[in-house]
């Protein structure tokens, strides 16, 4: 079959590899919709470490069909899943444990399920551990990247009020319509104004510590991701300087979610997709042979939304 292996000058190319083996607890899914996220990028570079390396297909999250087989529970025979791979999801098939498998609602579009996928997950996980209430004052930073884009619709869902950080007024305007209320363009104001409950944070880099700054008395500061790099050596004193404020450092990563979290929290975001309080934003679909291009405009910091692979 065909599958985007990473070659050892770190670029990609759709070559054909061996077909998966489920192997037990696993199950065959033949992929529908691939989601290319920023840690794609830092597999292909060799910066994630998670990633198996050179020689391996790229890949964690795809909306496909299961195939029978043995090991295959009934329930999910032929049935359309979200899949979470460890790698190997830029593909035509891949195997999965069967705990990485999350239903798709009868009728959901495919390429709609990819786009709120594994950025659902994380927006809804983050702001879950944050305890987002209604009234918070919520700041997103990173907001029209993958996570960021929901992340924005699932705090303004819950009733905070969401400001959003971003890099351009064409940015800035499709986040409103997505619920926030407020728009910081990161290159020309410099420093969000104002005070917050929860930061969601999915840039890191040296920008850390003047966000952290802003919260209020038990603030929440949730670190998920980490695309402006690592924060400097001084980004966290100002949480022992306020010490009298009772702030809070959490961080939050996908990989420390067991299987029933995992579950519950895709229930509470097919639910607000049901009642219409989040959509996906879908930037660009390409063919899997164009994966590398796909790549290209997500590292671009081009894309708004969800970048997608189809088969074809
Ligand atoms: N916690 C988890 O479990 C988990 C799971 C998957 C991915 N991640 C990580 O989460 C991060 C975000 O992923 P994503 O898919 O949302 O990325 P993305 O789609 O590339 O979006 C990131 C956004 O950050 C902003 N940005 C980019 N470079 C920046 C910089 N130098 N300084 C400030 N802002 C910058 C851009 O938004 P604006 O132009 O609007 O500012 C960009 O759209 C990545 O580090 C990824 O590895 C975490």
């Amino acid at each position: 079959m065909r599958a985007v292996v990473v070659e050892a000058s770190r670029e990609v190319a759709v070559t054909e590899v061996p077909e998966p083996v489920p192997g037990p607890g696993q199950a065959l899914v033949d992929i529908e919709a691939i989601g290319v996220g920023y840690v794609d990028v830092m597999s292909r570079r060799g910066d994630d470490p998670h990633f198996p390396g050179v020689g391996s297909v790229l890949g964690l999250e795809v909306v496909g069909r299961v195939r029978a087989g043995s090991g295959v529970p009934e329930e999910l025979a032929g049935k359309r899943v979200l899949a979470q791979p460890c790698s190997g999801g830029y593909a035509e098939r891949v195997a999965v444990d069967v705990d990485r498998l999350l239903p798709v609602p009868d009728g959901a579009d495919p390429v709609e399920v990819v786009g709120l996928g594994l950025n659902a997950l994380v927006a809804e996980g983050a702001l879950h551990r944050a305890r987002v209430a209604p009234g918070d004052r919520v700041l997103v930073r990173g907001a029209s990247g993958g996570i960021g884009v929901l992340a924005t619709q699932i705090a303004h869902a819950r009733g905070a009020e969401v400001t959003a950080v971003t890099s351009s007024p064409e940015k800035a305007e499709r986040l409103r319509t997505l619920g926030a209320a407020e728009v910081v363009d990161r290159t020309r104001s410099g420093r969000p104004g104002g005070t917050y409950d929860v930061v969601v944070d999915t840039v890191a880099g040296p920008r850390v510590r003047e966000h952290l700054e802003l919260l209020r008395p038990n603030g929440r500061y949730v670190l998920c991701g980490g695309v402006g790099g690592v924060p400097g050596p001084d980004a966290f004193e100002p949480l022992l300087r306020d010490f009298h404020k009772s702030t809070a450092l959490l961080t939050f990563s996908l990989n420390s979610v067991m299987p029933e979290e995992r579950r519950r929290s895709w229930e509470r975001v097919v639910a607000l997709f049901a009642d219409g309080g989040l959509s996906a934003v879908l930037d660009r679909s390409f063919p899997l042979a164009d994966a590398a291009v796909a790549l290209q405009r997500v590292e671009s910091g081009q894309s708004f939304g969800k970048v997608v692979l189809l088969q074809g």
